[in-house]
């Protein structure tokens, strides 16, 4: 058994750690990714004053929108506000976020020769604002809501490191793993290797359970993940788990469930496009399922959004072990009302 941190009763017993640990629960416990985002007029009031970088670097901001979310919602746990990408910064990355446009990189890691420019982290006192938050978040938060750390999964922050920004084709990405294989095995090694420190440290600071986010790995084939992604993301779960639970969420693929079980975690994190009643069939019943409402059914009236979020409990078959959430970030448009809406009905029709 892993040597987790000992935690208070309140969150031992919480709805999020029970389904964590496949124990029952009085009703189905959620949270939102992206639940602290731009469709919340509390955010908006903090974002307009300030740079998303700010508000990422600055405590007590990211303390505010990260509490306030849970508040306003009445979800079952919170989630760091932060993002997947300034721990590149100290890295070597020249990381800019554009209006509107989302995260660019200025120095992309064309050629395998680039890769020497990203360096490990050995310490992780250029990122201590991260930490700061967490310790504030902490203490601010009710005692039976536990909070998510997180971090990007290393092919997503290698593609992003390589491509510069977002991606269609990932063509620059999978020309570097298919023709130099040394380069991309230090690129990922690097990113092992401070992915898992930065969140170790997240779970020494405070921080119940991380969720690793590959947003990306959906774009490639089951042996090209088999041979290229695996073996790293497996390596940096073994090494966080033995602190905390991992949630280990990729987007894009069914094809790949089989390899994200094998790549670890004590919960899988699903997108929409299988059915959660097929994908924990897959994954088998010794593992917690998160997920999977398409983010869009959001966007629907509240009765049609009511039987969707139905038809996701129903496929988790009130089994022990099942966190409910979107298959990816509510976006930015979203009616607030209906993300609070979503939170009674999956509170009332989960209840044991
Ligand atoms: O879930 C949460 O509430 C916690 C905070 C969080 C953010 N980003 C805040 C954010 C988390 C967990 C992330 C993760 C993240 N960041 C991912 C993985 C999740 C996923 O969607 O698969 C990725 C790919 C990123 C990179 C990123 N950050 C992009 C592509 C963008 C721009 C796109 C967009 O939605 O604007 C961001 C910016 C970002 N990260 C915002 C927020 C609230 C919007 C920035 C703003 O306020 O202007």
């Amino acid at each position: 058994m892993p040597s987790h941190q000992a935690l208070s009763a309140e969150l031992h017993n919480s709805r999020f750690m029970k389904a964590v640990r496949r124990e029952p629960v009085d009703t189905t416990p959620l949270w939102i990714m992206r639940q602290a985002g731009r469709y919340l007029p509390e955010y908006m009031a903090v974002r307009n004053k300030v740079t998303f970088m700010e508000l990422c670097k600055t405590p007590e901001l990211a303390c505010e929108v990260t509490v306030t979310a849970q508040q306003v919602l009445g979800v079952d746990a919170a989630i760091l506000f932060a993002d997947l990408l300034p721990i590149l910064e100290p890295m070597g990355i020249d990381l800019e976020y554009l209006k509107g446009e989302g995260p660019v990189i200025h120095n992309p890691l064309r050629q395998g020769k680039d890769v020497d420019r990203l360096q490990a982290l050995q310490s992780m006192e250029s990122v201590d604002y991260v930490f700061q938050a967490v310790r504030m978040i902490r203490s601010a938060l009710p005692a039976n809501i536990p909070l998510l750390g997180f971090a990007g999964a290393p092919f997503t922050l290698a593609s992003y490191c390589i491509e510069g920004g977002g991606s269609k084709n990932y063509i620059h990405t999978k020309s570097m793993m298919y023709n130099d294989p040394g380069a991309w095995h230090e690129l990922m090694t690097r990113l092992v290797d401070t992915v898992s420190l930065y969140l170790k440290a997240q779970i020494q600071a405070g921080c119940q359970a991380v969720q690793m986010f590959d947003s990306w790995a959906g774009c490639l084939s089951p042996s090209d993940y088999r041979r290229y992604v695996l073996p790293y993301t497996k390596r940096l779960i073994e090494a966080v788990i033995t602190d905390a639970p991992v949630i280990n969420f990729l987007t894009g693929n069914p094809a790949l469930l089989p390899l994200q079980k094998e790549a670890g975690g004590s919960v899988m994190g699903l997108d929409w496009r299988i059915d959660l009643q097929d994908a924990w069939k897959i994954f088998g019943y010794d593992v917690a399922v998160q997920g999977n409402m398409d983010p869009v059914s959001l966007y629907a009236d509240l009765p049609v959004l009511r039987q969707r979020a139905a038809d996701v409990l129903n496929a988790a078959e009130r089994r022990p072990g099942h966190i409910f959430n979107l298959g990816h970030g509510v976006m930015p448009d979203m009616n607030p009302n209906h993300v609070k809406a979503l939170v009674e009905i999956v509170h009332e029709l989960g209840a044991r």
